[in-house]
């Protein structure tokens, strides 16, 4: 199972949705989620995102531990997105910052 990383966070390019063959990512205000039991494991959104903020759960960056639970519950109850959007204005401002979980929106 590939996880979604706090990069992502403020950050939302959404390349990763176009290339996900089982559709397995659901949106929130600020962040996406890939659902654990629909990723197939294929890797192909991995080098999709400018953010570089998705992983395989055996791969997680230090400190992105908690990632694999807040994927799995925001994936219950978040909408699939299947279709790139365009990303906040100040997308590229966020990419890189630190800290970031404590703005993730719900
Ligand atoms: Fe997020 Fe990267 Fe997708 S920033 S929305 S995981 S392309």
């Amino acid at each position: 199972t590939f996880v979604v990383t706090e990069n992502c966070i403020k950050c939302k390019y959404t390349d990763c949705v176009e290339v996900c063959p089982v559709d397995c990512f659901y949106e929130g205000p600020n962040f996406l989620v890939i659902h654990p039991d629909e990723c197939i494991d294929c890797a192909l959104c991995e080098p999709e995102c400018p953010a570089e903020a998705i992983f395989s759960e055996d791969e997680l960056p230090e400190g992105q531990e908690a990632f694999i639970e807040i994927n799995a519950e925001l994936a219950e109850v978040w909408p699939n997105i299947t279709e790139k959007k365009d990303p906040p204005e100040d997308a590229e401002e966020w990419d890189g910052k630190p800290g970031k979980l404590e703005l993730l929106e719900r």
